[in-house]
């Protein structure tokens, strides 16, 4: 009997041993199977007589089972600790950037948004947004651009697959916003409508196909020409500096007459074209229900991420929408 506990005790120390789940049941054949020490101890209680069979039997069984109790409660703990390592290697650590010092902050270019409609709304403006989704009425017609003008062509519109062929589409600038708050809001208006505009352009350093833009538009009692050269001037001012100077140079809108174009001269003394301008075209007012007679108007657009670009001195576009932290980290 003695030799049970002993074969036990063997038992219990190669279970201590076993350092993990796969070596511990690597000794079950060996603890448990048929050629196992308490197997075979069992198959000779036979060869006993029945008087010691009997007391043989019970110690072998409590030793079988204190083997077996052992054996269960090891794997469970094996079993645990394994799975503790586990959770511990797959943890995933989503605290990176929470200890930062830097919370985050707004984009390079709704960075250069807000301070514009910021300096806008400091002269009177108010700010008005439009769908990005527009109708042809509202993107050329309205504009005084009908479907046989060559200027239609030239804006690269992304159509819509959506009613009549080229009568829905992404719009191509921001100009939209003013037909339909001329169209809702009777003069004097005020407004700068920044947004993002679409065209069929290629990615490039200098264009992206969405992009922003930010128009204005005044329309009320005498307003001439040197209204526009003012308030562009003093916007640009307030914006990037007191030593920038701005000129307008003649072009071509169809919904505006005249038309300019606006640059910019930096401290370097070279000129930098920065968007279009004029004088409300009569047209473009009276599809919108305003008297030409009665209210003027001058209109002016540029691109937010151009701006951004001159504002901060970067060189590609594609920066804007790459989303490396490193580079919107700079700014
Ligand atoms: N909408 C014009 C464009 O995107 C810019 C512009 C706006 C020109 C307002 C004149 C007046 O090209």
């Amino acid at each position: 009997m003695s030799s049970y506990d002993d074969l036990a005790s063997q038992a219990l120390a190669e279970i201590e041993q076993a350092d993990g789940i796969d070596a511990l049941d690597a000794l079950r054949p060996g603890l448990f199977g048929k050629k196992a020490a308490l197997t075979e101890a069992k198959k000779s209680l036979g060869q006993l007589d029945p008087e010691q069979r009997k007391e043989a039997g019970q110690a072998l069984n409590a030793a079988r089972q204190q083997v077996e109790v052992a054996f269960e409660t090891r794997r469970g703990a094996l079993a645990a600790s394994a799975r503790t390592e586990a959770l511990e290697a797959e943890r995933m650590d989503l605290t990176e950037y929470l200890g930062s010092a830097s919370p985050g902050h707004a984009h390079i270019v709704t960075q250069t948004r807000d301070r514009l409609e910021d300096i806008f709304i400091g002269m009177g403006y108010s700010v008005a947004e439009g769908p990005e989704v527009e109708s042809a009425w509202y993107n050329f017609e309205a504009l005084n651009i009908p479907e046989w003008h060559p200027a239609r062509g030239s804006f690269d519109t992304i159509f819509v697959n959506l009613g009549e062929p080229e009568e829905v589409m992404l719009r191509s600038h921001t100009s939209p916003v003013q037909i339909r708050t001329m169209e809702n809001q009777e003069p004097p208006i005020y407004i700068v409508c920044p947004g993002r505009v679409y065209r069929t352009d290629t990615a490039d350093a200098t264009h992206l196909p969405a992009f922003n833009q930010i128009e204005g538009l005044v329309v009320d009692k005498d307003i001439t020409l040197g209204d526009l050269a003012g308030t562009i001037n003093q916007f640009v001012k307030a914006l990037l500096g007191d030593d920038i100077e701005t000129r307008l140079r003649p072009s071509y809108f169809p919904f505006t007459e005249p038309s300019a174009e606006f640059d910019i001269r930096g401290l370097d003394g070279s000129w930098l074209e920065l968007g279009g301008c004029g004088m409300v075209h009569p047209y473009t007012l009276r599809a919108c229900g305003i008297d030409p007679e009665v209210w003027q108007g001058f209109a002016f657009g540029f691109g937010i991420d151009r701006l951004a670009v001159m504002r901060y001195q970067t060189d590609d576009l594609r920066e804007f929408v790459n989303n490396d932290i490193r580079f919107l980290k700079q700014f």
